[in-house]
């Protein structure tokens, strides 16, 4: 789960990565008072700052200076409801203005092709990184971080020092990387990004802006963490398989997809794929990843096929199952009362290709109960095709 930048700027404060003081409002006349307490100690300058889980908002015109609460309320009215790549502003952060000397920039992230954690640092910071990383690589100083030492001062120093800083903006910021660290792995994150980390003209180290990606298979450690979740942009479909234990992610295509097992229910996606673009000249394609998992109950498949034909975009729907622990008998009546239970509700044609265990005996069932919305295909690409002919046709 990828978080907002106030959200990230909570969890460095909590794990005593100094941030500047900050105040998140949903309303541009909100934005004046708020400025009001915030820039009391600077000045009356605070930054305005779009919201959005998306990079680049400086540059879209998603952070503006305001120099007096009248100027905030301005800035905050016109980014609140702005489009920044696609994402509408619902909530802006009035952010202490800070006088900044230098912009460095600094992230931690899981380096899955290393079986390692790697961190990333430069004293170019503020910038685009991309573009420095691909310009001039050599300014960025990449360090593996071993995941059961993690960072501690020598760390961090080591990793400062290859970064080219001298001795003294080491002895300062070394400090800040060692409670970067302690965000990422008390927080279970998989990336841990600050850019910039601030030198301020007094000489203070802060995090301006921090990116936070949390681990959610570590959901279970972090209670506190639910309440991060951004329900609002949530995908509707996706918050109801959520709420059904579903492994369901909704894509853009037309035909909706269950299988068992997420290497099956990936390989049906591509074979859709293809089929759509073989078969029907590119109008079918996938409509959503769903993987009800090995014992395939009449519920969960009830519940499975209750998410996909509640998506509008999907025409047909191809259920690719393979029987091992959960026999092919079992799943065909399981299909089969999953139509029951639907009733009315089912209107979508089924393809369905059943094969292992028991296969003989899941296509007898299939084909005695006889549904006039079900096709059984007996091969993967048959199914696939059928499927893709049917949601183009549809
Ligand atoms: N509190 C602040 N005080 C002074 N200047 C700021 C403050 N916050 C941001 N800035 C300036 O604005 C620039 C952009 O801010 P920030 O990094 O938060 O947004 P961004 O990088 O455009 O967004 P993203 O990280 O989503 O790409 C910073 O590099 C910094 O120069
Ligand atoms: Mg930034």
């Amino acid at each position: 789960m990828d978080l907002f930048e106030y959200q990230a700027r909570d969890l460095f404060e909590a794990h005593g990565v100094p941030v500047l003081p900050a105040e998140v409002v949903t309303e541009a006349a909100d934005a004046g008072p708020a400025a009001e307490r915030i820039g009391a100690a600077s000045g009356g300058v605070v930054v305005v700052k779009a919201q959005v889980k998306v990079g680049g908002r400086g540059k879209a015109g998603g952070v503006k200076l305001a120099k007096s609460p009248e100027e905030a309320v301005e800035a905050a009215g016109q980014i609140l409801g702005m489009d920044i790549k696609g994402h509408t502003v619902g909530a802006v952060m009035i952010a202490q203005g800070a006088k900044i000397a230098e912009e460095y920039y600094f992230s931690l992230l899981l380096d899955r092709a290393n079986r390692s954690l790697l961190a990333m640092c430069s004293k170019e910071g503020g910038m685009d990184i991309e573009t420095l990383a691909e310009e001039r690589p050599e300014a960025l100083a990449k360090v593996d971080v071993d995941a059961n030492t993690g960072i501690d001062d020598a760390k961090a120093r080591d990793i400062l020092e290859q970064a080219g800083f001298d001795a003294d903006e080491v002895t300062a910021i070394a400090p800040v990387l060692v409670s970067l660290w302690d965000v990422y792995k008390g927080e279970d994150a998989t990336l841990v990004e600050v850019n910039p980390l601030v030198k301020t003209e007094d000489g203070a180290i802060i995090a301006l802006d921090g990116k936070v990606s949390l681990d959610a298979n570590a959901d279970f450690r972090h209670p506190a963490h639910a309440e991060l979740e951004d329900k609002a942009s949530a995908d509707p479909l996706e918050a109801k398989a959520k709420a059904m234990d579903l492994n369901y992610v909704k894509l853009d295509g037309n035909v909706g997809i269950i299988g068992n097992g997420a290497g099956l229910v990936m390989s049906t996606l591509d074979v859709v794929a293809y089929a759509g673009e073989d078969h029907t000249g590119g109008k079918a394609s996938p409509a959503n990843f769903l993987d009800i998992g090995g014992g395939a109950s009449a519920e969960v498949m009830a519940n499975g096929l209750d998410v996909i034909l509640n998506d509008e975009q999907v025409k047909a729907v191809f259920v690719n199952v393979f029987g091992g622990i959960t026999a092919c008998d079992a799943v065909a009546n399981g299909i089969v009362s999953a139509l029951e239970i639907l009733g009315d509700q089912a209107t979508k044609p089924l393809v369905v290709r059943l094969d292992g265990n028991n296969v003989e005996e899941g296509r007898r069932i299939l084909a005695d109960a006889n549904h006039p919305l079900v096709t059984v295909e007996e091969t993967m690409d048959g199914a696939a095709r059928k499927a893709a002919e049917l949601a183009a046709a549809n």
